[in-house]
C-alpha cells in the first residue's frame, strides 16, 4: 500500500474524497468496488496506451466490469457531437442508473465525460481520476462539467459532482514538460490566492518541483486541492467567492479567445492574465514595490510567458469587454491587495486598456 493523502470536500449529500498518492494507480480498483461493479471508462488513446493496462488489472483485480470507451483526443472532441456519440455507446451497453463512469484524462476528458455522466438517464455517478497538472490541482475538483458550443468555451455545461477524484502524482511522468508548465500557472496562482507562505513554498522550491519531486508534487497537488475544496464548499454554484479562482482569468481569457485558443495553452494565457492583474493592483497603490516583478519571475522560472504575443490588442480588448462587462461599463476583475487578500471589484476601462499595452 502506498502513502495517500485525503482532502475531503463537504457538500452535504454531494460530499466527497480527493485521494492524492504516488504510484497508487493501481489502488483504483479496491477503492471503486465500493462505489460500482460495473461501469465504463472514458479516456482518449493517448492516456489509454499509457495508463489502461494498470486501470484494466485494478479494476480486474477488485472485480469491476468495465468497457473502454474512447475519445478522440483534443478540445474539439469535448463537444456536444461527443457527448452524444457517448450516450449512444452507453445505451448499447445498456448501462444503469447505479453503473460508473470514470473519467481519465485531462480537463478536456473530466469536463466531457462529467458532463455525459451529468445527464445520461438523468445522472449517473462518476469518478475523476486526472492525469494532468491542471486537471489534478483544479478542474477535476468542484463539479464544473461542460462541453463546447461554437460561439464559445463551456457554455453547455452544469455543476454535478464526481464521488471520488483520485490523483497519482506518478502519471506526470508522462505529460508533455509544456503541459506540466501550463498547469504550474494554476498552481502559481493558487499559491498567490492563499498567501505569502504558500508563496515562499513555492518560490524557494520551483526547481525541484519541476524536476518532479515526488513528495513536493503531493504537496503542491494537496494544497491546491484544500484551498479549492474549501472555496467550492463555500460557494458550489459560484455566485461569490469562487470568482476569486479566476485571478489572471480577465486578461487571460481574452488572449486566449483573441487568438482563437491556437498556439496558446490556457496556463499561459493565465501566466500573463496574472501579471496584468497584479499591474491594476500596482496601478491601483494596492501593493508594495515588486508585486509585479515577484509574478514575472516566478513565471520566468518556469519558463512561462509574461508578455502577449501574436494577438491583436484591440482583439483583447473587445474580448473583455464582451466576457466581462458590469453595469455602468466597467470590468469585474479579481485582484489582489496582497498574498492571500483577493478582492472582486470594477475596473474602468480606461485603466485596463492602459495596462493592456504594457502586457506587449
Ligand atoms: P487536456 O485535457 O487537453 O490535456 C492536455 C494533453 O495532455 C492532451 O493531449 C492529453 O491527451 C495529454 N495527457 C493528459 N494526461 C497525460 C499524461 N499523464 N501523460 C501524457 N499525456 C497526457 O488539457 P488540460 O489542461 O488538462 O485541460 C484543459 C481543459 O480543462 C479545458 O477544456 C478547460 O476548459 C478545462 N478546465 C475545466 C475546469 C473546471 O473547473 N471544470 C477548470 C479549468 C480548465
Ligand atoms: N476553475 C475555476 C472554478 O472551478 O470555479
Amino acid at each position: 500500500m502506498v502513502d495517500e493523502i485525503k482532502v475531503d470536500v463537504a457538500l452535504g449529500r454531494d460530499s466527497y474524497s480527493i485521494i492524492i498518492g504516488s504510484g497508487n494507480l493501481n489502488e483504483l480498483g479496491s477503492r471503486i468496488k465500493r462505489i460500482a461493479e460495473n461501469g465504463v471508462v472514458i479516456s482518449n488513446p493517448n492516456i489509454w496506451n499509457l495508463y489502461g493496462k494498470t486501470i484494466e488489472e485494478s479494476l480486474g483485480r477488485a472485480g469491476v466490469k468495465f468497457n473502454y470507451l474512447d475519445v478522440q483526443e483534443g478540445e474539439e472532441y469535448k463537444s456536444l457531437k461527443s457527448a452524444s456519440q457517448l450516450y449512444d455507446r452507453l445505451v448499447g451497453l445498456k448501462i444503469q442508473r447505479g453503473d460508473l463512469l470514470i473519467a481519465l484524462g485531462g480537463g478536456v476528458i473530466g469536463d466531457l465525460a462529467g458532463f455525459v455522466a451529468a445527464t445520461y438517464m438523468r445522472g449517473i455517478p462518476f469518478i475523476q481520476v486526472p492525469t494532468t497538472l491542471l486537471a489534478q490541482v483544479d478542474s477535476s475538483i468542484g463539479g464544473k462539467v461542460a462541453v463546447d458550443h461554437p460561439e464559445g468555451k463551456n457554455m453547455i455545461g452544469c455543476f454535478y459532482q464526481p464521488k471520488l477524484v483520485h490523483i497519482d502524482v506518478n502519471t506526470l511522468e508522462t505529460l508533455p514538460e509544456r503541459e506540466f508548465r501550463a498547469g504550474m500557472a494554476e498552481v502559481i496562482k493558487y499559491a498567490f490566492l492563499e498567501g505569502e507562505k504558500e508563496l515562499a513554498f513555492l518560490e524557494k522550491n520551483l526547481n525541484d518541483i519541476l524536476n518532479l519531486d515526488r513528495s513536493l508534487l503531493l504537496r503542491i497537488v494537496r494544497k491546491c486541492c484544500e484551498f479549492k475544496g474549501r472555496v467550492v464548499e463555500k460557494d458550489e454554484k459560484d455566485k461569490g467567492l469562487r470568482t476569486i479562482l479566476n485571478y489572471g482569468h480577465t486578461y487571460g481569457h481574452a488572449i486566449e479567445s483573441a487568438l482563437d485558443y491556437k498556439g496558446i495553452l490556457h496556463g499561459e494565457a493565465i501566466a500573463i492574465g496574472m501579471v496584468g492583474a497584479a499591474m491594476v493592483s500596482q496601478e491601483l497603490g494596492w501593493v508594495k514595490g515588486g508585486f509585479v516583478e515577484r509574478h514575472i519571475n516566478l513565471l520566468s522560472d518556469t519558463e512561462l510567458p509574461h508578455k502577449i504575443e501574436g494577438a491583436d490588442p484591440n482583439e483583447v480588448l473587445n474580448r473583455i469587454v464582451m466576457d466581462k462587462k458590469g453595469r455602468g461599463g466597467e470590468i469585474r476583475f479579481v485582484l489582489l491587495k496582497a498574498p492571500g487578500e483577493p478582492v472582486i471589484r470594477e475596473i474602468k476601462g480606461s485603466m485596463i486598456e492602459r495596462i493592456l499595452t504594457k502586457l506587449y
